[in-house]
């Protein structure tokens, strides 16, 4: 079975121990409420180390005033459970309290034109809030490797920034989006989503599926864009942005042959909102 841990100096302890007889450790933070997505997250975790760390911690900071950090899904018994079927090896979850002690006065900006524009401009306090509490996850658990999904690609990219300006000794690797069958990419937060809600859903997908189609076929980005922004609006969704960026750098197009193309969006449907993004 997987051990359950909440204190930051029991796990240092159990991973030191792991170090010293030559393991190769990796980490998969998350905030619980695990699906199939998170799962495959431990099992390309589990192809590139001897140890799989997974930490579940609903982190109040990357939360806005309004968002859904009091009703965010909880299911921690199923969770750890997935995670032990999976072949998990310690569950790390530490109490708000623990991770932020009183006085607590640090903050991680990830910042410059690359990552700007996206996800930022409905949220302006999320990844200060996401790279500051992995920041802390990765320096609380030093594992080798750690895994993010692609299916939060900006998220992905601030991350691997952080990583690679602070000098932290742990390669970041890159898990792709699992989805239902319809297309919709699998999230903590589809639950919210009511019946017919959850009909129109994969919209959001399908359109940018089609979007990519057409600029793979020499239709015009903006144009091919349009197009999915009118998709998506008329299956009932608020469009905070469709975009094309590059897929390497999130920086705007350069409209150069040959350049790595990755769609994103977000949108809302109801009082649920949805991201996405796939590659061209
Ligand atoms: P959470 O939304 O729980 O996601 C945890 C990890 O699972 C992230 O790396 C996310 O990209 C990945 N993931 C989510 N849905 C996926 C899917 N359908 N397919 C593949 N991977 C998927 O992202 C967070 O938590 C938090 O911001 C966190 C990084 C833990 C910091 O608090």
């Amino acid at each position: 079975g997987a051990l359950i841990l909440r204190d930051i100096g029991a796990l240092r302890l159990a991973v030191a121990g792991w170090r010293a007889s030559g393991e190769i450790i990796a980490l998969t933070p998350t905030m619980g409420a695990l699906h199939a997505g998170h799962v495959s997250l431990v099992e390309m975790a589990k192809r590139h180390a001897s140890r799989v760390v997974m930490s579940i911690f609903v982190n109040p900071t990357q939360f806005a005033a309004g968002e859904d950090f009091g009703s965010y899904p909880r299911s921690f018994e199923a969770d750890v459970a997935a995670f032990e079927a999976a072949g998990g090896d310690i569950v790390f979850a530490p109490a708000v309290e623990a991770m932020y002690g009183a006085g607590f006065a640090t903050a991680i900006h990830v910042a410059g034109p690359a990552l700007a524009g996206l996800e930022d401009r409905a949220r302006p306090t999320h990844f200060s809030g996401v790279a500051t509490v992995v920041a802390k996850l990765l320096n609380q658990c030093r594992p080798d490797i750690a895994v993010f999904g692609e299916k939060d690609y900006q998220q992905l990219k601030v991350i691997t920034r952080l990583a690679r300006d602070l000098d932290l000794d742990v390669k970041i690797l890159a898990a792709p989006t699992l989805r239902e069958k319809d297309g919709l990419a699998m999230s903590s937060r589809n639950v919210y989503l009511s019946p017919a809600e959850r009909v129109a859903a994969p919209a959001l997908y399908g359109a940018l599926a089609a979007c990519a189609a057409s600029i793979r076929a020499g239709v015009g980005v903006d144009a091919a864009l349009d197009d999915a922004r009118r998709a998506v609006a008329k299956a009932g969704f608020i469009i905070d942005y469709v975009e094309a960026r590059n897929a390497e750098t999130l920086e705007p197009l350069r409209g150069v042959a040959d350049e790595p193309i990755r769609l994103l969006a977000a949108a809302k449907l109801g009082k649920t909102r949805l991201i996405d993004n796939i590659a061209v």
